[in-house]
């Protein structure tokens, strides 16, 4: 089966945000997710990936369900273990729903979710989601005792946070530690993904884990797609100045 792509939008809201925070509906307010969603699907993603914060620093509530309403790719929904970011889930219904660490407390020393510490907490959230029709990953460090729990918990998949292999300059133990951890994953029955800090450099080392399904990917395209946009953009202001008398 080949590798699918879940395309991380947030941070195309991250830019809408830095000059429209104060006035997110209103009609100048670019660039829009929808449009990005509808773009990422053309150009083959498989699943669009989103992440309502707490701090709602890019993306906001009314964009999650603005994009699963028009995109028809099946919606993953990141969020952390609060009961705001449940409710919202409930109301979304995406088809995936990938927990991460909301707080610091959350976090492990690489930033995964510590699943050893709250174990409790992760089971309970994975089986509320579930009886709610919803697929879960667990965004996890490459840990064998955290893929050990993350199976515990009952979800299907975990999300292996790959920011340490993308930050490494030698990347070589990180890729130890993310084959061990995918040949575990994969041994305990869960489906494996991947994500964070992928980009067109480092994908191809990162091909190498075996029984990955999909990755993640979302800064490193989105940056992408502005160096790649940037002549057609200026290319038709360009165009627009032209009647200038
Ligand atoms: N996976 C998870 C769980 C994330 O939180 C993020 C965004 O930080 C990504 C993947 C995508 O990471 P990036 O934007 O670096 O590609």
């Amino acid at each position: 089966m080949s590798l699918l792509l879940g395309m991380n939008i947030d941070h195309v809201a991250t830019l809408r945000q830095a000059r429209y925070a104060l006035l997110p509906d209103s009609p100048n307010a670019e660039p829009s997710v929808v449009e990005a969603a509808l773009e990422a699907k053309a150009g083959g993603a498989d699943s669009i990936t989103m992440h309502v914060r707490g701090d709602r620093r890019h993306m906001q509530d009314a964009d999650v369900f603005r994009v699963k309403e028009a995109c028809g790719l099946p919606i993953n929904l990141e969020l952390g273990i609060t009961e705001e970011m449940m409710d919202l889930a409930f109301r979304l219904k995406p088809e995936f729903a990938c927990l991460v660490p909301e707080t610091r407390e959350e976090v492990t020393t690489e930033g995964g979710l510590d699943v050893v510490a709250l174990f409790g907490t992760v089971r309970e959230a994975v089986s509320r989601l579930q009886g709610a029709g919803i697929r879960v990953s667990l965004f996890i460090d490459p840990i064998p005792e955290h893929i050990d729990e993350a199976a515990r918990t009952g979800a299907e998949m975990i999300e292996l946070h790959t920011g340490a292999f993308a930050n490494a300059e030698d990347p070589s133990a990180e890729m130890e530690r993310l084959i061990a951890a995918a040949e575990r994953g994969h041994g305990r029955g869960l489906q494996v993904n991947a994500g964070h800090g992928i980009n067109y450099r480092n994908l191809s080392e990162l091909l190498k884990v075996p029984y990955l399904t999909e990755l993640n990917i979302g800064h490193s395209i989105v940056s992408r797609a502005v160096t790649v946009g940037m002549r057609q953009a200026v290319a038709e202001m360009v165009e627009g100045m032209k009647s200038y008398a």
